[in-house]
């Protein structure tokens, strides 16, 4: 058994375990966020608030960051280069772009605190359960997507330079 083959398992446990914290998050989030009720008083809410700002930094975020360099590392070490992996990092720039806008809501409530009505959790939900569910049928399924045919533009190198003068070296 070779040094990488030993690993992969372990990795994988920790891509596993980190992608469980970051979706959970994502889920986790809005619904906080959203318990904007007109029974809960400010100081409550500032609470919840200040949660989801703590949890956003410290939980999500460096979950999210390890699972992504836990998956990167797995590519090497089971060398992965294949069509399915490149259709599942598209969608996991889906769940980054989630991430980026769960980030953004939790900053516009709490630069205006007591005027931004925060979203409902209803919408980031189901796009994060979209996206989570396509990836994981990507990953279990593996499908042969290589006769994918894709535009020649793709495919081929088009001699074009760039905009720019760079210098030689
Ligand atoms: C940039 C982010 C990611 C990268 C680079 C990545 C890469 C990888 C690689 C290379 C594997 C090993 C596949 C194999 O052994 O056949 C793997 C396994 C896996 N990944 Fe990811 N991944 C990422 C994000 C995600 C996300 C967001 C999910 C789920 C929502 C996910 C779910 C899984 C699962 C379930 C496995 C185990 C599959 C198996 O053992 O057959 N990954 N990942």
């Amino acid at each position: 058994m070779t040094w990488a083959e030993v690993l992969i398992p372990h990795i994988k446990a920790l891509h596993l375990g980190f992608l469980a914290l970051w979706i959970a998050g994502l889920f986790a989030l809005p619904r906080m966020l959203a318990r904007h009720d007109d029974d809960l008083v400010r100081g409550e809410y500032a609470v919840i608030r200040r949660a989801t700002h703590y949890g956003y930094i410290w939980a999500i975020t460096p979950a999210a960051v390890l699972a992504i360099a836990s998956g990167g590392l797995l590519i090497f070490l089971r060398e992965i280069f294949t069509v399915w992996l490149f259709a599942k990092l598209v969608l996991v720039a889906g769940l980054v772009a989630v991430h980026a806008w769960v980030g953004h809501t939790i900053v516009a409530v709490a630069e205006s605190e007591g005027e931004h009505e925060p979203p409902g959790a209803m919408v980031p939900a189901l796009i994060t359960f979209g996206l989570v569910l396509a990836i994981l049928t990507v990953v279990l399924a593996k499908p042969e997507l290589e006769e994918l045919s894709m535009p020649s533009w793709l495919m081929a190198p088009l001699g074009r330079h760039l905009p720019f003068d760079v210098p030689s070296r």
